[in-house]
């Protein structure tokens, strides 16, 4: 039987209407009609009968084996439109006026950190990536996405893995690429014993890593990990969240900035370790608030050390529950908020029950944010523009930034 796909999901899943209701098809575009057999809802290997105009040759050899990437089979245009819709529709779904939008997307080979997966085999080892919705893994030697540095350090994590994996479970290599090399942040294993401590201390010497830890313990610390966070060097605790790209990060930064404008006192809340503080506090007097005690070090220990920046201030706090109330608000002329996948929820009520005149909006999570932004404007808040932000291309995830303004 024939399907023809009417919209693509937030998984990026071609969606068809069948007789036994809706229908999931993997890697395809909206318009094309496919033919497959249908398993708990979904076509796993569809055959395109009428192919999308928008449907082009994946560029990756491992397109069709390794699940990091969903959107190769798609144009650079169809995608950027796509993501561009996934966040209008999040905010009409709530009834809400969408502002003018662009998107900024991240190049090739722009990714500085990637997670691999490691695992020991009957042959040997592998490392890479999990192929799609498995957890078999698929080595990615061509990967389009990655800087070339994280690849260059894959013959290390085989090393790694033949040492301390098992063939029961998987080791994660969280990969960070800092402005003094790569640093790597191992979990999953056995803790390291000595012998393999040394061997693994010896490995971080011969590939010239900046820093490597395993399970968070530091096994050689060889140069500090710096983060370049506009005129500030910041050394994040090993494996601390950061922006996937620097061209990501650098189209977030500048949004934010512009959108604060002439503010002289922000607030930056889910702070991390200071990638909106610390620039912003080449314009502003800066309180950094998030609930990492190893983060706020680190963005503190940053600022201090940096020269020709205002007064950044760091608070370490848990802003689920303990979001900043409207008097702490009041001293602030905006609000720069960065929170995880969840939202803001009781931290945006706050702000919704404040003075606030004026606030940034980051987000990695559409549906979340358009929760939030319903409760800004009911709060008399507009919404004035909005950036999307594709740092992680040929994905389902979408990135934002958005300015509120009352
Ligand atoms: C999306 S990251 C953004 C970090 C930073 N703004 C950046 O761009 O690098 C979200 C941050 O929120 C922090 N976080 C998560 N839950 C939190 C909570 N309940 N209270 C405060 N901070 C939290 C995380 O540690 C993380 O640093």
């Amino acid at each position: 039987m024939n399907y023809e796909i009417e919209r693509l999901s937030l998984h990026a899943d071609g969606v068809a209407r069948g007789p036994d209701g809706t229908v999931h098809v993997a890697m395809a575009l909206p318009g094309e009609v496919v033919e497959g057999d249908v398993v708990d809802g979904r076509i796993a290997q569809p055959k395109i009968i009428i192919p999308s105009p928008e449907r082009v040759k994946a560029p990756c050899p491992h397109y069709r084996s390794c699940g990091g990437c969903v959107m190769q089979h798609a144009s650079e245009g169809f995608t950027a439109a796509w993501k561009m819709d996934v966040v209008r529709q999040a905010l009409i779904a709530r009834g809400l006026a969408v502002p003018e939008m662009t998107i900024a997307t991240s190049p090739l080979q722009s990714r500085r950190r990637a997670t691999f997966s490691g695992r020991r085999t009957k042959k040997g080892t592998l490392v890479g990536f999990h192929a799609r919705a498995s957890d078999t893994v698929v080595e990615i030697p061509n990967c389009l996405i990655l800087r070339r540095e994280l690849l260059s350090i894959v013959s290390m994590l085989h090393e790694a893995t033949a040492l301390a994996g098992s063939r029961k479970g998987e080791i994660a290599f969280a990969v960070t690429l800092s402005e003094a090399g790569l640093e790597i942040a191992a979990s999953g294993g056995k803790d390291p014993d000595p012998a393999q401590f040394e061997t693994l201390s010896g490995l971080a010497r011969q590939y010239d890593l900046a820093r490597l830890s395993w399970n968070a313990e530091v096994i050689a610390a060889r140069r500090p990990a710096i983060q370049q966070f506009g005129k500030a060097q910041v050394v994040p605790p090993p494996g601390a969240f950061l922006q996937a790209t620097h061209h990501g990060e650098a189209a977030l930064v500048a949004f934010a900035k512009a959108a604060v404008g002439s503010a002289l006192h922000v607030a930056d809340l889910f702070a991390g370790c200071g990638t909106f503080a610390l620039p912003l506090a080449e314009q502003a007097e800066v309180h950094a608030v998030e609930g990492s005690a190893a983060m706020t070090d680190a963005l503190d220990q940053g600022w201090r050390q940096a020269q020709g920046l205002h007064r950044v201030t760091t608070e370490t706090r848990d802003l689920f529950r303990r979001p900043l109330l409207p008097d702490e608000l009041a001293k602030f002329d905006a609000v720069v908020i960065d929170p995880p996948r969840a939202g803001a929820q009781a931290q945006v009520a706050e702000i919704a029950a404040s003075g606030l005149p004026r606030l940034v909006h980051v987000s990695c999570n559409p549906v979340t944010f358009a929760r939030d932004a319903e409760t800004l404007l009911d709060a008399g808040f507009t919404l004035e523009k909005l950036l999307v932000v594709d740092q992680f291309r040929f994905s389902a995830h979408v990135e934002l930034a958005a300015l509120f303004t009352r």
